[in-house]
C-alpha cells in the first residue's frame, strides 16, 4: 500500500470522550455528515480513503483533506490498487468467484482490503472504534462488520446512518450546515453505486422495479451490446499458474491487465449483468453490474482449467467455488473455511498456465482457442481420425461393468425379457418421464 495522512491538531480529551474512531469516507454526503455526528457523539474523527480503482481514485489526496477541512483530526489517503488487483482479484479469479453463478463480486471484494486497512489505522492511532457509511439493507454493513471483528474483535463498529434520523439530502445538508460544515451540493445520481477496478455495481431508483429494463444511463463501463461493432474482438490472454500476466502478448501487471481489459471487454458490450440477488439480510433486491475484465477473465480462467485439470478436480472444485462465492459475499472472507478453500484452490492451479484465446462481440464473450505445455488433451486418445491410439477394446468391458448397477435395478424393477411360465416377472415398460405428457412419437414402418 501507499499512504498519505493529512492532519491537523488533536483535540482535547474532554471534547472527545468516547476516544477516536477510525471512518471510512468516501467523500460522498452520508460520510462527510458522519464527521460531525461522530463528533457530537463524543469521538474524535480520524478518516480512511481508500483508492480501488474507481473514478476519482487519484482525487484521493483531496478528499482527504477535505476530511481534515470538515474536522477529521487525521485523514489517510490509501492507494489499494495493486494490492486489491494483486492479491484479491487473483484469488477471485483462481476461485472463479461468482455469487449465485452470476456476479463477480466487485464490492465483497474490496471491503477485506478497506476493512484490513481501517484496522492497522486504528491500531497505529489508538482508536477504540470504525465507522461506516452504511445502510441497514445491504451486505456492505455486514461486511465491515464481521471482517474489521475478525481482525480485531475488540473493536466497535459503528454504522450510525442505519439509525440515525438524516433522511433525506437535504436534512443531511442542514445538519452539516447547523455544525458550521457548507457542503458543495453535486447533482445526486439516480442510483446507488459502488465502484472499482473489478467493475461498478448499480443499484435502486428505476431499477427497484425488475420489470424495468436498466435505461442507457445506467451503463458507463460498458458499450450497448446492440451498438457494439460489427467486426468481433479476438484477445489472447496468457495464464501462469492461474494468474492473467498478459494480454495479447504483453506482460501487465494486474491492474493494469484489468483496466486494459475493462476497456477493451467494455467497447464490445461484455460484461452486463442485470439480476435479482439474494442479500445476506434477506431481501431479494434487483442489481445490474458492469463487470467486463472480471467476466472475460474468469470465462477465460475456466476454459483453460476444462484443458489443464482432471474432471474429478474439475467437479469438486466447482461445488467449493460456490461455497467460496458466498462466504466472500456474506463478509467470511476472514474466516477459516474461506482460507481452506483458499488453500485448496491454490494446490488445483499449479499446471494452470498457458493461453486462451477469446472473442468478444456484441456482448458476448466466447472462447475460441485454449493452449497449455499442461494439456490433459491427448490428440491420440481423442481423435477419429488416423493416429487414433485409444483402446476401443476396453470399452465393452467397462460398459459391462460401469452399467452393472443399473442392469441389475432394471431386472428386478421391470421384469426380464424371455422369461416364461407360471413365475416370470410381468414385462413393464420403462416410463421416459416420470409424469408423461400424453405426446407421442409418430412412427413409420419401412419393409
Ligand atoms: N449487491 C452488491 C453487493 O452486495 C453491490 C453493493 C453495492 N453497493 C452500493 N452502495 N451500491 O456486493
Amino acid at each position: 500500500m501507499t499512504a498519505t495522512a493529512a492532519q491537523t491538531a488533536s483535540p482535547t480529551s474532554a471534547t472527545a470522550p468516547k476516544g477516536k474512531v477510525v471512518l471510512a469516507y468516501s467523500g460522498g454526503l452520508d460520510t462527510s455528515c458522519l464527521i460531525p455526528w461522530l463528533q457530537d457523539e463524543g469521538y474524535e474523527v480520524v478518516c480512511a480513503i481508500a483508492a480501488l480503482g474507481q473514478p476519482g481514485s487519484s482525487d484521493i489526496d483531496a478528499i482527504a483533506q477535505k476530511a481534515v477541512s470538515l474536522g477529521a483530526t487525521a485523514s489517510y489517503a490509501i492507494d489499494m490498487r495493486d494490492e486489491f488487483c494483486e492479491d484479491v482479484c487473483t484469488c477471485a479469479i483462481k476461485a472463479n468467484g461468482m455469487y449465485e453463478n452470476k456476479y463477480p463480486l466487485l464490492s465483497a471484494l474490496s471491503r477485506p482490503v478497506i476493512c484490513k486497512h481501517m484496522v492497522d489505522i486504528a491500531h497505529k492511532e489508538g482508536a477504540v472504534a470504525i465507522a461506516h457509511g452504511c445502510t441497514g439493507k445491504g451486505n456492505d454493513q455486514v461486511r465491515f462488520e464481521l471482517e474489521c471483528k475478525a481482525l480485531d474483535p475488540n473493536l466497535d463498529i459503528l454504522g450510525p446512518v442505519r439509525d440515525w434520523d438524516l433522511l433525506t439530502r437535504s436534512q443531511e445538508i442542514d445538519y452539516c450546515a447547523d455544525h458550521g460544515i457548507f457542503i458543495e451540493v453535486t447533482k445526486s445520481s439516480p442510483y446507488s453505486i459502488d465502484e472499482n477496478v473489478w467493475g461498478r455495481a448499480i443499484e435502486c431508483g428505476v431499477l427497484e422495479n425488475p420489470w424495468n429494463e436498466p435505461p442507457a444511463d445506467a451503463w458507463v463501463m460498458t458499450d450497448d451490446p446492440l451498438a457494439a461493432p460489427d467486426a468481433p474482438t479476438d484477445v489472447v490472454i496468457s495464464f501462469e499458474e492461474g494468474k492473467p500476466v498478459a494480454i495479447d502478448g504483453e506482460v501487465l501487471g494486474m491492474f493494469d491487465l484489468v483496466c486494459k481489459l475493462n476497456q477493451i471487454a467494455g467497447a464490445a458490450g461484455v460484461g452486463r449483468i442485470d439480476m435479482i440477488e439474494d442479500r445476506v439480510i434477506g431481501i431479494k433486491s434487483r442489481e445490474c453490474y458492469e463487470q467486463p475484465a472480471a467476466i472475460t477473465l474468469i470465462t477465460a480462467h475456466k476454459a483453460l482449467e476444462s484443458l489443464c485439470l482432471p474432471g474429478d478436480v474439475l467437479a469438486t472444485k466447482l461445488q467449493l467455488e460456490h461455497q467460496w462465492a458466498s462466504q466472500v459475499y456474506s463478509g467470511l472472507w476472514y474466516s477459516p473455511l474461506k482460507d481452506a478453500l483458499d488453500a485448496f484452490f491454490e494446490s488445483t492451479q499449479g499446471t494452470v498456465t498457458g493461453e486462451v484465446r477469446v472473442r468478444l462481440y456484441k456482448g458476448s464473450c466466447v472462447v475460441t482457442g485454449v493452449k497449455s505445455q499442461h494439456s490433459m488433451y491427448d490428440f491420440g486418445l481423442a481423435t477419429y481420425d488416423e493416429g487414433d491410439t485409444y483402446d476401443r477394446s476396453a470399452a465393452k468391458g467397462f460398459m459391462d461393468l460401469f452399467g452393472l448397477p443399473n442392469k441389475v435395478w432394471a431386472q428386478r424393477t421391470l421384469g426380464v425379457q424371455g422369461e416364461e411360465g407360471p413365475d416370470a416377472p410381468e414385462v413393464k415398460p420403462r416410463v421416459l418421464v416420470a409424469v408423461p405428457s400424453g405426446a407421442v412419437a409418430k412412427v413409420k414402418v419401412f419393409k
